[in-house]
């Protein structure tokens, strides 16, 4: 049998616990309300926000993305279109070796990075979900309704490719000037 004295105790630290909770979600909304946190592009989210963020956005892709399995990327015809589809869909966000982004991609807020490192931070499967999902809130589009999923696995291709070129041989890479079949666009 518990005492009478240590029931009291638990119900106090509960009762005080719950009332913590409502005061800091009581805190969050007001905030929320007050429009005091800055929205603008041009003002980076404070650095815990951010932390937030990205840690939350790395855990869903991992969980999201657990149940697909790769195809095998090596096939160099299958990077040379992934090259092509990177071309025009992607660099204008993230750059490439040689390339800077366009406007577009550098007023973004989180700006998009880079793709030179997104081997060593995502498996192809993750990749494969980010670009074919997107990434909410962010400006990372979904790609599924505009590309096929072998074109998805193509750009997927490419990016285990992407750190080890040279301007020059991104360059090549994306000199021949097909079309993407499926939107259209040059
Ligand atoms: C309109 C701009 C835009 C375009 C076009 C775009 N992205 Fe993104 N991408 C983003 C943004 C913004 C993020 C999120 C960056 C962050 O969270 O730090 C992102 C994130 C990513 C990530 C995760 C990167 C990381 O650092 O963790 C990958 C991989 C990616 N994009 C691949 C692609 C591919 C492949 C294409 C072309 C098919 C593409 N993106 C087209 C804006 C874009």
């Amino acid at each position: 049998m518990r005492s009478p004295e240590f029931r009291l105790v638990v119900k106090t630290v509960c009762a005080t616990l719950a009332i913590l909770a409502l005061v800091g979600a009581l805190g969050a909304y007001a905030f929320m309300r007050s429009g005091f946190y800055n929205i603008a592009a041009t003002s980076q989210h404070l650095q815990f926000v951010y932390t937030f963020l990205e840690q939350g956005m790395h855990h869903s892709v991992r969980f999201h993305a657990r149940d697909i399995s790769a195809p095998a990327l090596t096939d160099e015809a299958m990077i040379a279109r992934g090259a092509v589809l990177y071309r025009d869909h992607c660099v204008q966000c993230h750059g490439a070796p040689g390339v800077a982004p366009a406007g577009i991609g550098m007023g973004m807020q989180p700006v998009p990075g880079p793709l030179i490192d997104a081997r060593s931070k995502w498996q192809p499967n993750q990749m494969y979900w980010i670009v074919r999902h997107g990434i909410k809130m962010s400006g990372m589009p979904a790609w599924e309704y505009r590309m096929s999923d072998e074109q998805l696995w193509q750009v997927v291709a490419f990016m285990q490719r992407l750190p080890e070129l040279t301007p020059a041989q991104y360059a090549a890479a994306v000199k021949e000037s097909g079309t993407d079949e499926k939107s259209g666009q040059p």
